[in-house]
């Protein structure tokens, strides 16, 4: 198994779509919230890491989205949503909250600790894959992964290197793919709480784009991920993506298809493809079994 990761295009790291409005105003709401904890926290007050973050991103989207976003140096304004926050002290927001509203992307800040060992500090987390950031919140790498199959076994020491040795000039980009049996892009509640679909209509498929970087002065590792929820019955329209999917789902080996909750969604899904592609079965020849076992953890077969 491969960690399945490429060189970022910083070019690439923040982009926008039509949907910004839309979750922009779903985390301000959570932002907001009683319990905003639950969705943006940080352990370390105001610490040089997340305002060296802020600092970052600001220079970047204003730079590369100029439309979108101005600053004065003391404010960052969108102006088509009439809006502004403090980008210096006083703060009315805390910075990472700041970051995580002028993005699309979920946020986390890591930091080295006591024995090498990275801890979550803090997140903006507007779409999470199951879980509370109360849950995780200073927990270190490896106990987040814990409930992904193999991990131990077989991501974990490469992950803690990898972590170690990252240079700002090193980003990284990594994709994810979940099919899940629900259409909601904010998700706190395990997927396999949800009961079995009835219908394909129920099936999306959350593909994440991730990045992985290190700040230059701080030295915080950040990790960022963009969240795209797609109803499975779009790929009527993409058979071809549909059967690298079909080939990819049948062959996941038992502990990833419980993790992928397969047992919740594979029923409708199988139906779903054999309507679409007309066949009993993926017509994906030749398809190394040790290719797809290595494929089934971290990359996205779909294409996105
Ligand atoms: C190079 C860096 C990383 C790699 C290779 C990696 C890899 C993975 C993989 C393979 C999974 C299983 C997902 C799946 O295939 O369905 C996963 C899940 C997850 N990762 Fe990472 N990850 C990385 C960095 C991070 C970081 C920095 C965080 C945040 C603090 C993080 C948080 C999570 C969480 C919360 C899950 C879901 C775990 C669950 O199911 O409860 N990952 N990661």
């Amino acid at each position: 198994m491969t960690m399945a990761q490429r060189k970022l295009d910083i070019n690439n790291w923040f982009n926008y779509d039509h949907l910004f409005d839309k979750e922009h105003a779903a985390k301000i709401a959570m932002a907001k919230a009683s319990d905003s904890e639950n969705y943006v926290d940080y352990l370390d007050g105001i610490d040089e890491a997340v305002l060296e973050l802020l600092e970052i991103i600001v220079t970047y989207v204003v730079k590369r989205y100029p439309d979108m976003f101005r600053t004065d140096g003391e404010y960052i304004y969108i102006d088509h949503l009439n809006e502004k926050y403090r980008i210096q002290a006083p703060f009315d927001l805390h910075p990472l909250t700041v970051c995580g509203l002028i993005v699309m992307d979920d946020l986390y800040v890591l930091k080295k600790g006591a024995n090498n060992i990275f801890t979550l500090r803090g997140a903006f987390l507007a779409c999470p894959t199951g879980w509370r950031l109360q849950q995780r919140i200073g927990w270190p790498l490896h106990q987040i992964h814990d409930p992904v199959p193999q991990w131990k076994e077989r991501l974990r020491k490469s992950m803690e290197r990898f972590f170690l040795n990252l240079r700002p000039s090193k980003a990284i980009q990594r994709n994810n793919l979940f099919i899940q049996p629900v259409g909601e892009l904010f998700h706190i509640v395990p997927f396999d709480k949800n009961p079995k679909c009835t219908s394909v209509d129920q099936v999306h498929i959350r593909t994440e784009l991730q990045s992985l970087t290190r700040l230059p002065r701080s030295h915080a590792n950040v990790f960022t991920v963009r969240t795209y929820l797609v109803p499975l019955r779009d790929l009527r329209h993409e058979p071809e993506q549909l059967e690298i999917l079909w080939d990819h789902v049948r062959n996941f080996p038992p502990d990833i298809a419980e993790y992928k909750c397969r047992h919740l969604w594979g029923d409708v899904f199988e139906q779903f493809c054999r309507e679409v592609l007309g066949r009993n079965d993926p017509y994906i020849a030749g398809y190394a079994e040790e290719e797809t076992t290595s494929n089934s953890l971290g990359k996205c077969p779909a294409g996105f």
